[in-house]
C-alpha cells in the first residue's frame, strides 16, 4: 500500500487511491470544482492543484494517484498562487452579480432583493424581519434616508427605480420575539452610550446576537441627533425606540453609565449626519465588539462579490423574466416589489467559486476579457434557471444527467472558448432535467444552475 506525506503527516492508502482521497483520510480539505465522487475525473478546473515536493511537480489532486514517497503540499505559497490564477481566469469570463447593486450601495447593507421577494410573496412577517434585522430603525430611515439604493437600482434604467425606501418603511412591524434569541443568552451584559442612530443600531445588533443590552443617554429624551431632524416626526422615533425596548433593550434617558457590564460601547462617537451611515457604523461597532469575544456576526459580510457592471438593454430584458407576471393576488406593495429584476445570485452561500475566490484573494480584473459575455437566463418557464455566464463548464451536470439515465439530458456544444452546456435538439431545460434537476442544481459548483425560487442565505 502506498505511503505518502501530506503537509508533513504520513498516510497509507489503498492502491489506486487519489491524492484527494488520501487528503480526505487526514481530513485535509483540498478545493474542488469539477470533482464528483464516484465519477471519472473531469480534470477541467484544476483548482485542486497541489505540489509534490518530492518530485517538484504540480498535480491535480482529484485525478493523480497517490504513490509511495510523495510529499504533498496542499497550501504552500506556490499552490495558493496557482489557485488564485486559475480563479482569476475563471472569473475573467464570469457574468454574475453575487450581490445586487442596490444592496451594495446601501451603507447598512439591507438585503433588498430578498426583502422585495418576501413582500411580493405576501410574507409580511418575513419582510418585516429582514428590514428590522438589517436596518435596526427601518421606519426612521424611510423618513430621513436619501435612498442611495434607489439611485443604483437597475430597474431605473428600464422605467423607474423600485421605491425601496417606502417599502422598507412599511415593512417594519414584525413579531420580533420569535426571531430573537432569549435576552442575555450569549452571556454578555453590554452598555451602549448614546441613543442616536448609531447607538440604537449598535444596541439592536448586540440584542440580535443574544446580548443583554442597556442604552444610556445623558439627554432627557432618547434619540440623540435624530431628535433634531425636522422631517422625522417624533412619534415615529418614539415608536421605533418602543419596538427596540419591547425586544428587550433597556433604555435609560438622562442618566450616566451605572452598573457593571462586560463591555461598554461608546457609539455616540460613531454618529454621522447621513443617518443610514450612522446605522452602518453602529452595526460595525457591535460586530467589532462581538468579534473580540469570538462571536460570529449576525449576517456574514460579503466575502467576494462578482460584479457585472452596467447591463446592456437586451440584458435588462433578460433579467426582466425574473419579474412576476401574475399579480392578481398581490397587494399594492407586492405589485411594486414584483417589478424587482432580482439582480442578486440565487446561490450566494453555496457557490464554491465565490468561496474559493474569497479564500485565495482572486481578482476578476486580473485578466480583463476583450468583450464581456452576454448575460442570459435560460429555462424561463420552468423550475430550474440556467445562467450560461456563470457556468465554468465543469461538466458535472452532464455527467449527473447521464448517470441517472435522463432520456434527453444535457450536452456540451461548440469548441474551445465557445463551448457551452445545452439541452440537445433545442429542447427546454426542464425537458433535459426531468429527474436529475435536484442533483444537478446541488452539485453545480456555481450559481449557473439554480432553482428559480431558491432563497439561499
Ligand atoms: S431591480 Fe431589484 S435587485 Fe435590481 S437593483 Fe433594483 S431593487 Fe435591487
Ligand atoms: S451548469 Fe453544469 S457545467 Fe456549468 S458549472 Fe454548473 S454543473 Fe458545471
Ligand atoms: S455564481 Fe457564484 S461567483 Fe457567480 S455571481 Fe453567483 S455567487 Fe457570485
Ligand atoms: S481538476 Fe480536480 S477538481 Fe477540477
Amino acid at each position: 500500500m502506498p505511503e505518502l506525506k501530506i503537509n508533513g503527516v504520513a498516510v497509507e492508502v489503498e492502491e489506486g487511491a487519489t491524492v484527494l482521497e488520501a487528503a480526505e483520510l487526514l481530513q485535509i480539505e483540498i478545493p474542488t470544482l469539477c470533482h464528483l465522487k464516484g465519477a471519472a475525473p473531469q480534470t477541467s478546473c484544476m483548482i485542486c492543484v497541489v505540489k509534490d515536493a518530492a518530485s517538484g511537480r504540480m498535480l491535480p489532486a482529484c485525478s493523480s494517484k497517490a504513490t509511495d514517497g510523495m510529499q504533498i503540499e496542499t497550501e504552500c505559497a506556490e499552490v495558493q498562487s496557482a489557485r488564485r490564477d486559475i480563479l482569476n481566469l475563471l472569473l475573467s469570463e464570469h457574468v454574475g452579480d453575487c450581490e445586487a447593486p442596490c444592496s451594495r450601495i446601501c451603507p447598512a447593507h439591507l438585503d433588498i432583493p430578498h426583502l422585495l421577494r418576501e413582500i411580493e410573496r405576501g410574507n409580511v412577517e418575513s419582510a418585516a424581519w429582514i428590514a428590522r434585522r438589517d436596518l435596526a430603525i427601518p421606519r426612521v430611515l424611510s423618513h430621513v434616508c436619501p435612498a442611495p439604493c434607489e439611485k443604483g437600482c437597475r430597474r431605473g434604467e428600464m422605467d423607474s427605480a423600485l421605491t425601496i425606501r417606502t417599502l422598507h418603511g412599511a415593512a417594519h412591524s414584525a413579531d420580533l420575539a420569535k426571531r430573537l434569541p432569549p435576552d442575555g443568552s450569549l452571556g454578555f451584559k453590554v452598555a451602549v452610550i448614546g441613543s442616536g442612530a448609531a447607538g440604537l443600531a449598535c444596541a439592536w445588533q448586540l440584542r440580535v446576537s443574544g446580548c443583554s443590552v442597556s442604552v444610556f443617554d445623558e439627554a432627557p429624551l432618547l434619540g440623540g441627533p435624530l431628535r433634531e431632524i425636522a422631517s422625522l416626526p417624533s412619534e415615529v422615533l418614539d415608536a421605533e425606540i418602543d419596538v427596540l425596548r419591547a425586544a428587550g433593550i433597556s433604555f435609560k434617558a438622562g442618566a450616566s453609565l451605572v452598573g457593571s457590564f462586560d463591555c461598554v460601547v461608546d457609539s455616540a462617537a460613531e454618529e454621522h449626519k447621513l443617518v443610514v451611515k450612522a446605522v452602518a457604523n453602529g452595526k460595525a461597532a457591535a460586530d467589532a465588539m462581538l468579534q473580540r469575544f469570538a462571536v460570529p456576526p449576525v449576517v456574514e459580510s460579503p466575502s467576494f462579490d462578482s460584479r457585472i457592471g452596467k447591463l446592456r438593454e437586451s440584458e435588462l430584458e433578460q433579467l426582466a423574466v425574473n419579474c412576476t407576471s401574475d399579480l392578481s393576488n398581490c397587494s399594492d406593495a407586492g405589485r411594486e416589489a414584483a417589478r424587482c429584476l432580482h439582480c442578486d445570485c440565487r446561490k450566494p452561500a453555496s457557490c464554491r467559486l465565490r468561496k474559493y475566490a474569497a479564500r485565495y484573494g482572486a481578482d476578476a480584473a486580473e485578466y480583463p476579457a476583450d468583450e464581456r459575455v452576454h448575460l442570459q437566463l435560460l429555462g424561463k418557464d420552468g423550475s430550474v434557471v440556467f445562467e450560461p455566464g456563470k457556468c465554468i463548464k465543469c461538466g458535472l451536470c452532464i455527467e449527473i444527467a447521464r448517470r441517472v439515465g435522463e432520456s434527453l439530458g444535457l450536452a456540451f456544444v461548440g469548441r474551445g472558448y465557445n463551448t457551452r452546456v445545452t439541452v440537445p435538439f433545442g429542447e427546454e431545460l426542464d425537458a433535459g432535467l426531468r429527474v436529475a434537476a435536484k442533483d444537478c442544481v446541488e452539485n453545480c459548483p456555481t450559481g449557473a444552475l439554480a432553482f428559480r425560487n431558491a432563497e439561499e442565505r
